[in-house]
């Protein structure tokens, strides 16, 4: 596996997989990695012939009292799982080869949903995903890009930029992975103590309370919100930031379920902000 640390590496690279007449597949992280994402890595190597993955924490997308500086960096360690699942090569840039001196240009994905979920709780951050997300595109030449549903709303922003600005790039969707517990796999899940990991395991089991409710006929979108709701308030460490149900193409507001609709939640354990959903309809 090829370690490529400048824009002019990855350049290089893509280049001769380009002319080769390679399809490229992307998939950007910010490292730390376990089997949510080793599994979009497997993704991109069953749909394409050279992959590409980045190791990058993005300082821009991180909110000045958010974890830019505790988030966890073991690199070494993610060249190894890397490699072991056949990704060519792996992008890992510092932040002066993104954002030199004098860097000036960002993408602002100017619509409702943005507004909402985690965008309404950390503000910029959709700003500085869009435009790393941007950088990756353009420095590696992909035609199909590797996102998780885990983070669904960003999935979203990724497509309505792609779409904006005629980006030739494939946004491929993979589900969540879990622990057997049912937690969503994270690298934040490394903050949780003993007793907040298993307190976290109420994220997942509210989701799954509110599918349950759906399956045996329940569709009305506050009663589900409310079954969510009342789970998550019952366990003591958790702490709601917001438990939501949207259409899933557009976030749009709904009363009742009918199409595919985002059931999502972020929630507090402790220090840490968890976030997870389930797409139901
Ligand atoms: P990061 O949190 O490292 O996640 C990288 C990718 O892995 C994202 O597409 C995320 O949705 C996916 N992922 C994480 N946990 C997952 C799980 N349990 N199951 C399935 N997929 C999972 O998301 C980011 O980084 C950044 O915002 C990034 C897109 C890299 C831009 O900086």
């Amino acid at each position: 596996m090829e370690i490529l640390r400048t824009a002019a590496e990855i350049t290089r690279f893509a280049k001769a997989a380009q002319q080769a007449g390679k399809v490229i597949g992307l998939v950007p992280t910010m490292g730390a990695l376990h089997e949510g994402h080793l599994t979009l890595m497997r993704a991109a190597k069953a749909k394409c012939d050279v992959v590409i993955a980045s190791v990058f924490v993005n300082p821009v997308q991180f909110g000045p009292n958010e974890d830019y500086d505790a988030y966890p960096r073991r690199f070494e360690e993610d060249c190894r799982s890397l490699e072991s699942v056949g990704v060519d090569a792996v992008f890992h840039p510092e932040p002066k080869e993104m954002y030199p001196e004098g860097y000036g240009t960002y993408i602002n994905v100017e619509s409702d949903f943005t507004r909402k979920l985690c965008g309404g709780q950390r503000p910029g951050h959709f700003r500085g995903v869009a435009t790393v997300v941007t950088k990756l595109m353009n420095l590696s030449r992909a035609q199909e890009a590797f996102f998780g549903q885990k983070d669904a709303q960003q999935v979203l922003v990724i497509r309505r930029f792609v779409k904006d600005l005629n980006l030739q790039v494939n946004v491929n969707m993979v589900p969540i992975v879990r622990e057997e517990s049912g937690l969503a796999r994270s690298s934040r899940n490394a903050y949780l103590s003993e007793p907040e990991r298993a307190a976290a395991l109420v994220l997942s089991r509210s989701l799954r309370k509110a599918e349950n409710a759906w399956k045996a006929g329940e569709t009305d979108a506050e009663s589900l919100k409310k079954l969510v709701r009342e789970e998550i308030q019952s366990e003591p460490l958790a702490e709601i930031d917001y438990v939501e149900l949207y259409s899933f193409d557009e976030l749009k507001e709904i009363q009742e379920v009918r199409g595919e609709s985002l059931l999502a939640l972020a929630v507090r354990i402790g220090k840490t902000r968890l976030i997870d959903n389930i797409i139901i309809g």
